[in-house]
């Protein structure tokens, strides 16, 4: 019996992410996690809800619908909660690409976007930032074709931290009437968002995720912002075969995160106090990095002469896990991935990866 030749083609030709390994115990840099732990109303709103866990979640997740739509200014009807934001590449992938369609995303940027449309037939083309790492949007446009479904702007993008698209970039792509994913995972970093474009064009989709700015990653939620007719359509899909997708524990953390914004706020605040730090730190030890909007720093090593590889597995002896990026298309081999560490850490990181280099 040959099980294999049942599996669906996509799925078998997909390419596992190289995301390695993470540690316990050790300082893991190489997710972009915020260091601060929830707020007291947070971890009580789970508690009490873990306590109902013989219950099933609101199928409708009301409660934080209607949390989002004061926060994210966006009416309901418009807003899609996703068990992760992860979860939502897969539902856009399945809600718009059939076999042999393709999309069209830049290289580098975040590539659980392109795994999802290769596992569900799509064909994902490449259209490479320039050397400041800025979208090339004549380069975007001139790549699609008659079966171009998407487009994905990761702003900021991970992993180059910056902002790689203007709002008038986004609109002449929208203009081309494809589904454009304005990936804004990084909105609270950034404050930069584009989501007032949602009201002109129905064809936008905007991502958001409770795990950077607002600090729980391990809750795994993520909303999407869009016009009505395409959040009914994904909506069919979870409505169907997933309707209780996003656990009640993660629900409430979720609300109570949003009722509690003062602390998340005031966080962000720290972080980015810390990451000046930290980019200071690195500028005099001769690795400057590019001028994140992100909860996370990229540098090269270029200049030193070391790769990414080499670095990260010399850091490892100081028990500190960064990312390589040769992981990620048009990267090269000599960039690194850190997280903005907790701020009692920086000056640790700093002298571990000053000795790193020696
Ligand atoms: C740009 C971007 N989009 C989406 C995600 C996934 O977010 P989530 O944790 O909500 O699945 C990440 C996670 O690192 C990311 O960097």
């Amino acid at each position: 019996m040959n099980v294999k030749k049942l599996v669906r083609k996509g799925v078998k030709k997909a390419e596992c992410i190289k995301w390695g390994e993470t540690k316990k115990d050790w300082l893991v840099l190489k997710w972009g996690e915020n260091f601060y732990p929830p707020c007291e109303t947070v971890v009580r709103a789970i508690t009490k809800t873990a306590k109902e866990s013989n219950l099933y979640p609101d199928p409708l997740k009301s409660e934080l619908v209607g949390a989002l739509s004061k926060y994210a200014r966006v009416p309901s009807k418009n807003i899609l909660v996703t068990n992760g934001l992860d979860k939502a590449f897969r539902l856009i992938a399945e809600t718009f690409i059939e076999k042999g369609d393709n999309a069209i995303t830049c290289a580098p940027s975040y590539p659980v976007f392109d795994s999802a449309v290769e596992i569900f037939g799509g064909i994902v083309k490449y259209a490479n930032l320039s050397s400041q790492y800025l979208a090339d949007i004549e380069k975007i446009i001139g790549l699609m074709d008659k079966r171009t479904k998407l487009i994905y702007l990761c702003n900021p993008n991970n992993p180059t931290s910056n902002i790689i698209v203007t709002k008038k970039g986004i609109v002449r792509l929208l203009k081309t009437g494809a589904i454009v994913i304005l990936d804004e995972a990084y909105y609270e970093f950034s404050k930069i968002t584009y989501s007032n474009l949602l009201k002109r064009y129905e064809n936008l989709l905007v991502l958001r995720s409770f795990s950077k700015g607002i600090g729980l990653a391990g809750l795994r939620v993520g909303y999407v912002l869009a016009s009505e007719i395409v959040i009914k359509e994904m909506k069919k899909i979870e409505d169907t075969i997933e309707v209780f997708n996003v656990p009640a524990t993660s629900l409430a953390g979720a609300v109570a995160a949003l009722k509690n914004k003062q602390y998340f706020l005031g966080n962000l605040a720290k972080m980015e106090q810390t990451k000046s730090v930290f980019c200071e730190g690195l500028k005099k030890i001769n690795l400057p990095c590019v001028e994140s909007k992100t909860s996370f720093v990229l540098f090269s090593l270029e200049k030193v002469g070391l790769s990414g590889k080499e670095f990260v597995k010399r850091m490892s002896r100081k028990r500190i896990l960064l990312k390589d990026c040769s992981i990620y298309k048009n990267m090269g081999k000599c960039m690194v991935y850190a997280a903005i560490p907790p701020a009692k850490k920086v000056k640790f990181v700093l002298k571990s990866i000053e000795g790193a280099l020696a």
